[in-house]
């Protein structure tokens, strides 16, 4: 731990002070790094992997910034990497055991080139049991740290470089998101911008309020600078990135609502879409549903998710709304915006969850008519309170209603893109389509995935085109000149 560090009962206080000492860090390493080059005429090289949601991506963005601005450049190779960082997640199971099989395997690379550094951050690093496995199931792992001290990463770095010792930090929580650092993001027309992070939900199942903290929002000044600065570059999408945005700015003093900052950023030239997520329910006010309708760049799509439909789960998931409610709100929203998209989040087989419990939630589904659905077998993650609710509920039935849900949607997603067959729609190009590289994809202003016959040449362009076929997860047009 370096001298001076402003730890405050195991909590950050982002102050000047450290952020002037994570600056001095990445100009020591930088320096450090440069002699290297000129003895050895050969860059130091970092591989980053990230796991998880938006949110990590975005903290990914501002880790790659960081080893740009010490002097690393960037491998798509793990044998290649003199450094490889990876940014965890803990939000299911499934995530932590594809980790785990990853540091196995990233051993050997160790073995053969002793400088590499291997470096480990993210949600499971706010897992006390994971730290201690880590800990001591992995000794080569050289630096971890957790969601709260990402900024500190330049420090901790810079003192297992000269200590070569294992570095550890992990501390509880922050007061506030640090400012001022280097973001290094590839797409130069769409980026994500966290507005806040964290969350105090405490929704039963989730371990996000765990890794992640108390909610913390940025400061209206600070994400407005960040936009315009981003659309002086030729910017044309932002997407606003928080646990729950809708409960933005709650947290300070300065008044503004979530609402309010879409209208000032909907104002910033150059800006041509907005996105948000994600949205709490029991937190989408009026306010919101009417700025969303008249700011004209904020895009015609909406993820919100209602997790299940039978009010006692929804009770047990402590998640403060009932069915009724739920449908109450989308009702709002689509009598306001009757084009929206509404995509969600589903949890299937919470524990309990009975068969006439479940059909509660496929009801919500033919109601609702989702654009589009991302549905999870639910996972029991330690130290929240599901995972001390009984479940007796078999795991066959749970994968037969997953499969059932998938099926349902299927049907409601190819019936909802058929909408836009024979309309046109504006698509942000994004480049060639993964499968045809004749074919270029990109987004309309409802979230759809819409391909193109076109060149790579119009990446970056918000181009007409006409739909003419439309499958159950995108639209397929021509161009219209
Ligand atoms: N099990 C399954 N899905 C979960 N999610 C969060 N926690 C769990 C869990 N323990 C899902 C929720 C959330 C999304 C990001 O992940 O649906 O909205
Ligand atoms: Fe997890 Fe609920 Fe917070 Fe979303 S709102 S991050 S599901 S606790």
């Amino acid at each position: 731990m370096q001298k001076g560090m402003h730890k405050v009962n195991n909590r950050f206080n982002i102050s000047e002070e450290y952020i002037r000492q994570s600056h001095a860090a990445m100009q020591e390493i930088y320096g450090m790094l440069q002699q290297y080059r000129e003895e050895s005429g050969r860059q130091l090289l970092a591989y980053t992997h990230v796991y998880g949601c938006q949110q990590n991506v975005a903290d990914m963005e501002l880790l790659r910034g960081m080893l740009a601005e010490m002097g690393y450049g960037f491998t798509e190779k793990e044998e290649d990497a003199d450094l490889i960082l990876m940014n965890t997640c803990a939000v299911r199971e499934g995530a932590e055991y594809r980790i785990y099989g990853n540091l196995g395997a990233l051993k050997r690379y160790k073995e053969k080139n002793k400088e590499l550094r291997l470096v480990l951050c993210g949600c499971m690093m706010q897992e006390p049991h994971v730290l201690e496995y880590i800990r001591n199931s992995f000794p080569y792992v050289d630096v971890v740290f957790g969601t709260h001290n990402l900024v500190h990463f330049p420090c901790l770095l810079l003192e297992n470089l000269r200590r070569r010792k294992r570095v550890i930090e992990v501390l509880e929580d922050a007061d506030a998101i640090a400012e001022g650092f280097p973001v290094k993001r590839d797409n130069p027309y769409s980026a994500s911008v966290t507005i806040m992070s964290g969350c105090n939900n405490f929704c039963s199942y989730c371990i996000v309020p765990y890794t992640r903290g108390r909610e913390k929002s940025r400061a209206p000044e600070h994400i407005l600078q960040e936009v315009q600065e981003l659309a002086a570059n030729g910017c044309k999408e932002v997407k606003l990135i928080g646990q729950n945005v809708n409960s933005y700015g709650k947290d300070l003093d300065c008044g503004v609502t979530f609402a309010q900052l879409l209208r000032k950023i909907n104002a910033v030239d150059g800006i041509r879409r907005i996105q948000f997520i994600t949205s709490h329910p029991k937190d989408l006010s009026d306010e919101l549903i009417c700025a969303m309708a008249e700011c004209e760049h904020v895009c015609r799509s909406l993820h919100l998710p209602f997790q299940a439909g039978n009010n006692r789960i929804l009770k047990e998931m402590n998640r403060k709304y009932t069915k009724e409610g739920y449908l109450e709100l989308v009702g709002k929203i689509k009598e306001k915006m009757p084009d929206i998209t509404l995509t969600t989040d589903i949890i299937v087989g919470f524990p309990g969850e009975t068969e006439e419990e479940f059909a509660d939630t496929l009801e919500v589904m033919r109601q609702v008519e989702f654009d589009g659905v991302f549905s999870f077998l639910y996972s029991k993650r330690k130290g929240t309170p599901a995972a001390d609710m009984p479940d007796l509920v078999s795991k066959e039935e749970k994968q037969e209603n997953f499969e059932a849900l998938l099926k349902l949607q299927e049907e409601i997603g190819y019936r909802r893109n058929q909408i836009y067959v024979g309309k046109t729609c504006d698509v942000l190009v994004e480049g060639p389509s993964k499968n045809d590289s004749a074919m270029m994809s990109g987004r309309s202003f409802h979230g759809k995935i819409v391909h193109f016959p076109g060149t790579e040449a119009l990446t970056g362009e918000i181009v007409p085109v006409k739909i003419q076929r439309a499958k159950t997860f995108y639209l397929v047009g021509e161009r219209i000149e």
